[in-house]
């Protein structure tokens, strides 16, 4: 989203707004649902595809609404949610420590040396001086936003950039330029744009991307990006959520990947994904990451992560980076889904990651149908993504591949996508009836 659009018109705005006379409301009787195009479905459970419930074991074959289910909608890139020796690990710091240890922000009360130690094997995994921890990825990466540029900054960011990157370029009292998404034509003239105004205002410039772009799976083009700092003087700030355990040939990330990762200036990633929890972490050079340690309003001002959480992130990297099998796994899978859908005439838009979009044509209510007849005839679940993330004639099924799924689940995967299609094409799902209630 253009960010410096919205802005632009709505401080265009703001003064007749202000001078127009209205009757104030009340401020929560103003916050009304909007029918949006799924309420005619909102006689469903209100869990099916909204807030769905996943249960049992995490892994490919989990229990929906009572049923088994083939599952392809988390993002736990190299199966390590259920690892054994993870699951081992995560009970015996649970029972050591209880989930309170310790107490109070990192910066009074809440340090150990067990964060110490996490830092620092993160630090040496990804190639970076130091790292520090944060609580949550989202949190983190507009806290870190908001740390490093001030009013006289310049903020030049890629247009799909993740919602933590638009919230944190929101925050910014200065200036922020939006470049075209992974466009190195469009990114160079803002570059230009924003030199000259940091010329006048005497700051600094931050370049903002995404390694793997989480939606489409595209790689961020780090190389192209960092071939501009021969040009142009900035820092690059890479969240790399994506990336980090499923990219590069130690699995440190999209810089390791594009051969960049030491002209990366602060990497970011989180542990929801391949690491399979909650936390979150950015490495760079140590005088910036002690900057950070100062400066961070949501660590300086929240409780640290529990034991638990840091200790079973060790076993997790200690796993991440000893058994590349794990890796080798997800990525036998993710080949073979990829060509299977490719050889079969599916459109996956333009993916180099293990994330894995399958495209369709076709409005919100063929979406709800194709949705809920895979779950309901094929028992298979995989996240659909509908309007307003895609445009409005696209229906995106995004199927993400584990290190924990089989051939087999592939096999099963691809009939099913196949008969979904022919079944789209021959207009079955255009009815206002949900197919599933109708069944096959
Ligand atoms: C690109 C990207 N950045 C940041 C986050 C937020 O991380 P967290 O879930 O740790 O808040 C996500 C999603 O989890 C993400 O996909």
């Amino acid at each position: 989203m253009n960010c410096g659009l919205v802005y632009a018109h709505f401080s265009l705005f703001l003064p007749q707004f202000l001078t127009k006379k209205h009757a104030m409301v009340d401020l929560f009787e103003k916050l009304k649902m909007e029918a949006g195009p799924l309420a005619k479905y909102s006689h469903l459970p209100d869990d099916y595809f909204f807030f769905p419930k996943l249960e049992g074991d995490i892994g490919p074959h989990m229990k929906f609404n009572g049923k088994d289910v083939l599952n392809w909608s988390l993002n736990n890139y190299l199966g390590l949610a259920n690892h054994p020796e993870v699951r081992k690990s995560d009970a015996e710091a649970a029972a050591q420590y209880g989930m309170g240890h310790p107490m109070g922000a990192r910066m009074m009360s809440g340090n150990s040396v067990h964060h110490i130690a996490l830092e620092k094997q993160l630090a040496e995994f990804v190639g970076k001086q130091d790292v520090m921890l944060l609580n949550y990825g989202y949190q983190g990466v507009v806290s870190i936003i908001d740390a490093i540029v001030d009013r006289k900054d310049v903020i030049v960011y890629d247009a799909e950039s993740h919602a933590c990157i638009i919230d944190g370029v929101r925050l910014h009292m200065g200036k922020r330029f939006v470049y075209q998404h992974n466009d190195m034509e469009s990114l160079d003239k803002q570059l230009q744009r924003a030199t000259k105004l940091a010329n006048e205002t005497g700051g600094g410039i931050l370049v903002i991307t995404e390694g793997v772009f989480g939606m489409s799976g595209k790689q961020g083009n780090l190389k192209g990006v960092v071939e501009l700092k021969k040009k142009y003087n900035f820092r690059l700030f890479v969240d790399d959520a994506h990336g980090f355990g499923t990219m590069g040939k130690t699995g440190a990330g999209t810089g390791e990947e594009q051969g960049v990762q030491d002209q990366i200036d602060l990497y970011f990633s989180t542990f929801a994904k391949s690491m399979a929890s909650i936390g979150a972490f950015v490495g760079g050079d140590a005088r910036i990451i002690k900057f950070l340690r100062y400066s961070m309003r949501s660590q300086i001002y929240a409780k640290s992560l529990p034991m638990p959480l840091v200790i079973g992130a060790i076993k997790r990297l200690e796993l991440l980076r000893t058994r590349p099998e794990l890796k080798e796994n997800l990525w036998k899978i993710v080949n073979a889904m990829q060509n299977g859908l490719k050889e079969r005439g599916f459109n996956i838009g333009t993916t180099t990651s293990p994330v894995t979009p399958v495209l369709f044509k076709g409005g919100v209510g063929e979406a709800a149908n194709m949705a809920m007849d895979l779950r309901e005839n094929f028992n298979i679940f995989c996240s659909v993504v509908i309007y307003p993330v895609v445009p409005k004639d696209v229906i995106m099924f995004r199927i993400i591949p584990t290190a924990v799924h089989t051939m087999e689940d592939v096999e099963r995967t691809l009939t099913a996508f196949s008969v979904l299609k022919e079944k789209l094409d021959s207009g079955f799902y255009r009815n206002e009836e949900l197919v599933a209630v109708t069944k096959v």
